[in-house]
């Protein structure tokens, strides 16, 4: 897909072409910067005082034993033993997964952001003497910054789900009754699994009281706990309040907002199960974070959506496309909301999804990338980013979202080991019906 920063875009495409040429240490100072003396070596660099605190930083949260991450990385045998697959994640910035672009478009506040600096560190490292270093006087691993502290409560789901799914890919939504008395000014969730090595991405969706009853019914027409569900929960009146992909933290609402969460709201859990480093039960325990002062707001969201697409069986690239407007006064529904702070994005498609790119037009002519994922669009690597600094917005000001799908023999989904022919697809929530959706959260 092309976009209008084309400068830009040559930049990414000058690099992408020198990624792919190999891993020889020439062609690798010319996409990361030496990070010794600039003699291209490795020189100095050792596994304890250099390597294991970006490790620890940037890699175990998956790469460690009961994370999604297919090997651990979690001492000096394990970095020599994955030293080339090592080399080349850091060269073509497939690792720390992170599919949005940055460069061109807004910097994303992600842990799994890494700076060409340590790409370089761990890239150098491993394609040099891959030294082991002083272990006596390590380096420190500096944890991630627990912004939230420990949840206000934390409810065991009780529900013990081992999937009988022959794939894969299993996708099921667990509710989940915290018994809220009495109003809950939320301002972020999260879960936990007895067996994160099979979780691969979470969504969690509040469920209204007036909405508990359709939910009951989905979970009770389904045996064992939950229900499958693909591309949302089912029910209408979801309020979506946390998407994660495995590897990213929970995170306050921004601007000491939040969501007033009335007495008996309960909770759907969207979990997707990949079993490609093996199967097991799992059972999941929400956590909930209470405003310890009075929310300022709650924040507002703008979604858009094209559900009149359609994608021909065989077709490289098929583009669809929605258009969302900021107004004084919106009118209800997709499509219209206030204008203020864009804070984060949550761009949606399924799994022959390719490319999305959601751009802001202003008045006044001036034009913004919000969140560009260029040919590598995963649906395991969906979430919801947040901006390191919000984007604001007036009214008048419009969204577009670019959707390009690519429905060849090649990009189809595995089902039971066997890659499915191509079909004629169209909107839907099932696995093999896509979608067009990018939702905004906003505060005022
Ligand atoms: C958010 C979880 C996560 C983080 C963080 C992460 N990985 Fe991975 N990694 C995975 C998963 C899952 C796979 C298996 C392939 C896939 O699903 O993309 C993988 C695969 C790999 C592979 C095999 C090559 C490949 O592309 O399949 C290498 C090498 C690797 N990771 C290195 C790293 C390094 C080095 C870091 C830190 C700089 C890192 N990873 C951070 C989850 C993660």
């Amino acid at each position: 897909m092309l976009h209008r920063a084309l400068a830009v875009g040559i930049v990414v495409a000058t690099l992408a072409a020198a990624f792919l040429s190999g891993c020889t240490s020439q062609n690798l100072a010319q996409v990361l910067p030496d990070p010794g003396d600039g003699s291209s070596s490795a020189q100095g660099l050792t596994y304890y005082q250099n390597i294991a605190p970006i490790l620890g930083a940037k890699c175990v949260t998956c790469h460690s034993t009961g994370g999604i991450g297919p090997f651990t990385l979690t001492s000096y045998a394990d970095a020599r033993a994955n030293a080339q697959g090592i080399v080349q994640v850091m060269q073509n910035r497939t690792m720390p997964p992170l599919p949005p672009t940055q460069l061109g478009c807004q910097a994303l506040d992600d842990e799994r952001n890494m700076s060409d600096d340590d790409r370089s560190t761990l890239a150098y490292w491993a394609m040099g003497a891959k030294a082991e270093g002083d272990a006596a006087h390590p380096a420190p691993i500096v944890p991630p910054v627990d912004v939230l502290g420990p949840a206000t409560v934390n409810i065991d789901s009780g529900l013990d789900y081992t999937s009988t799914y022959p794939g894969t890919d299993d996708y099921r939504c667990f509710v989940i009754d915290p018994k809220l008395a009495g109003t809950f000014p939320l301002i972020a969730a999260d879960t936990t699994s007895t067996n994160g090595s099979i979780v691969h991405h979470v969504i969690i969706y509040a469920a209204l009281p007036q909405a508990l009853a359709a939910v009951a019914q989905l979970d009770a027409a389904d045996a064992g706990p939950g229900y499958e569900c693909f591309g949302g929960p089912g029910f209408t009146g979801a309020i979506p309040v946390s998407a994660s992909a495995v590897g990213s933290k929970a995170r306050p609402f921004p601007e000491g907002s939040g969501i007033p969460l009335p007495a008996g709201t309960q909770f759907v859990v969207q979990v997707h199960y990949n079993f490609t480093n093996g199967r097991g039960a799992n059972r999941l325990a929400l956590q909930l974070w209470q405003a310890t002062a009075p929310l300022t707001q709650v924040p507002h969201g703008l979604t858009m959506a094209n559900t009149t697409f359609d994608i021909p069986a065989g077709a490289p690239d098929v583009e669809a496309t929605a258009i969302g407007q900021f107004m004084t006064t919106p009118p209800g529904g997709a499509g219209f909301a206030k204008p203020g702070k864009i804070w984060q994005v949550f761009p949606h498609m399924h799994q022959l999804g390719r490319s999305i790119y959601v751009e802001l037009e202003r008045t006044d002519g001036s034009k913004a990338c919000l969140m560009n994922i260029d040919g590598n669009w995963n649906f395991h690597w969906q979430g919801s980013y947040q901006f390191a600094q919000p984007v604001t917005v007036q009214a008048g000001d419009q969204v577009k979202v670019t959707c390009t799908w690519d429905n060849t023999a090649d990009n189809q989904p595995m089902v039971n080991g066997v890659q499915q022919p191509p079909h004629d697809v169209r909107f839907g929530e099932s696995s093999s019906d896509e979608m067009c959706l990018t939702g905004l959260t906003l505060t005022n």
